[in-house]
């Protein structure tokens, strides 16, 4: 091989590449496919699942959030033996690379056990604490939507940008609510948006909204108590499309913590962030 195109090579490989990102980057996406796949085939067979629950009614399980969370650990420890893994239904595992993935097998699994086609597999990799890679599968409506730092956000492989023309007043925000927020707190923020000129959507799967603000269906995303698995893997797709969002921190046993999710284009932060410290949050954008 003559030595100019070994250079040119090496060239743009220093340019473009980050080894350590890109690998887990096209492992991210490959397992988020078959993962949406595997929870598919329990999806069109739900009638046979046990539904259990965990914390309160609302809080549903079954064996299709397990079996899928378990195939993505194999697959990623066996691919990347000193990450970190962080899944809803099995709890963390420490790493020892810098890497954690987050993973929710199936967001929205309300939804899921009710036959709505609403939910979705969840996979963001942090590093120190960032999310540089989210990806997030739709089975029921094929969409992959994958980001990584630096490298942009897309859904079916079609990049997103994101348009700061469209507000709270001219667009769809998403709203999202657990049992450990009040339901006074969450009709008052509902109430803000509304009063703002707004209106606002819940489909059962807070990643899946997240998705859809890097997409631009909504404009922006607010629940006041989320987990890492529910919003990494969005916050890293919306900042890709060229938004915002609040810091979740990861920092030690925070990374375990509810805290407030919110994320948008650039023209609506403010807005939202003035609603979120209005009715019960303090924090600071990112
Ligand atoms: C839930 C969904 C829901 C959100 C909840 C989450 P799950 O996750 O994302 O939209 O409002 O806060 O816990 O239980 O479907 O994985
Ligand atoms: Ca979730
Ligand atoms: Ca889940």
């Amino acid at each position: 091989m003559p030595e100019t195109f070994e250079i040119r090579i090496k060239d743009r490989s220093m340019i473009v590449h980050d080894a350590n990102l890109e690998q887990r980057f096209a492992l991210a996406k490959s397992l988020a496919e078959k993962a949406g796949t595997l929870a598919l085939d329990y999806f069109n067979k739900r009638d046979t699942l046990v539904i259990e629950t965990k914390r309160d009614l609302q809080d549903v399980v079954s064996i299709a959030d397990r079996d899928v969370e378990t195939f993505l650990r194999e697959r990623v420890a066996a691919a990347f033996p000193d990450d970190g893994f962080l899944g809803e239904e099995f709890g963390h595992e420490v790493g020892s690379s810098g890497y954690t993935w987050v993973v929710d097998p199936i967001d929205g699994t309300a939804p899921f056990v009710n036959g709505m086609p609403t939910w979705c597999v969840s996979i963001a990799v942090l590093h120190d604490g960032v999310p540089v890679i989210g990806v997030i599968h739709v089975p029921c409506a094929n969409e992959l939507y994958a980001a990584a730092l630096g490298l942009g956000a897309s859904l079916n492989g079609e990049m997103l940008s994101l348009d700061p023309s469209r507000t709270i007043q001219n667009a769809m925000t998403g709203i999202g609510c657990n049992t450990h927020v009040a339901p006074e707190r969450v009709g008052s923020i509902i109430s803000a948006v509304l009063k703002n000129g707004g209106t606002f959507i819940r489909n059962g799967s807070g990643a899946l909204m997240l998705a859809y603000v890097a997409a631009g269906r909504l404009v922006g995303y607010y629940e006041p108590h989320m987990r890492a698995w529910d919003c990494m893997a969005g916050y890293c797709l919306v900042k890709e499309a060229g938004g915002q969002y609040l810091s979740f921190s990861a920092a030690g046993e925070d990374l375990l913590k509810g805290q407030p999710v919110l994320a948008s284009n650039v023209s609506a932060y403010a807005e939202l962030l003035a609603i979120h410290n209005a009715n019960g949050g303090n924090g600071s954008g990112s």
